[in-house]
């Protein structure tokens, strides 16, 4: 019975939290391919670069003019998905990325990231979603190696 009780509390929990599914999950959510050179050209032509560079090539446009730059694509321990990239672009509040100082790139809470939602086409989104996935490389994850433990010259554990 008290086994049942928590099984029951765990679906309700992982159902509350969203993903169970809900109205408001991102299941279901596919775009089709986009086109990565096109996705290049709008990068610039939206004036992405005004905050942005991109790892790996020169866009060479005037960077920084907002006093920042933060830095998309690169080496990244996972890929971000097209759900995670396309949220950036049109909630870039939802989660402020790790690693920066949040007075650069917020005000209260609030990303300084222009609002594209008006601007952009979907098959602008689509294939810039395509251009900075294709900036992203994966690092391999390498585990830690750790000599084995010795007591009295005696290996104890080896991991
Ligand atoms: C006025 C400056 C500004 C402009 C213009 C801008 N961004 Fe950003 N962008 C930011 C800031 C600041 C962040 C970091 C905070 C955040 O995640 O919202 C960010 C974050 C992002 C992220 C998430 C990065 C991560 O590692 O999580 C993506 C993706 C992104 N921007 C794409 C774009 C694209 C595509 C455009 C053009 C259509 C654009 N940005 C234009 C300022 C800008």
């Amino acid at each position: 019975m008290r086994m049942v009780c928590i099984t029951i509390g765990i679906c309700m929990l992982a159902g509350l939290s969203g993903c169970g599914g809900g109205p408001k999950s991102a299941k279901g959510f596919t775009l089709p391919d986009g086109d990565i050179e096109r996705g290049q050209a709008a990068f610039v032509s939206l004036k992405c670069t005004d905050c942005h560079r991109v790892a790996g090539i020169d866009l060479s446009v005037a960077e920084e003019e907002q006093g920042m730059s933060v830095r998309l694509g690169g080496e990244v321990s996972r890929i971000k998905t097209y759900g995670e990239l396309v949220t950036s672009i049109i909630n870039p509040s939802h989660r402020l990325p790790e690693g920066f100082n949040e007075e650069e790139i917020a005000v209260d809470g609030e990303s300084k990231m222009r609002n594209y939602n008006d601007v952009m086409t979907v098959s602008q989104l689509i294939d810039v979603v395509a251009f900075l996935q294709s900036r992203y490389e994966l690092i391999e994850y390498e585990p830690t190696d750790y000599p084995p433990f010795l007591f009295d010259d005696k290996v104890v554990a080896t991991k």
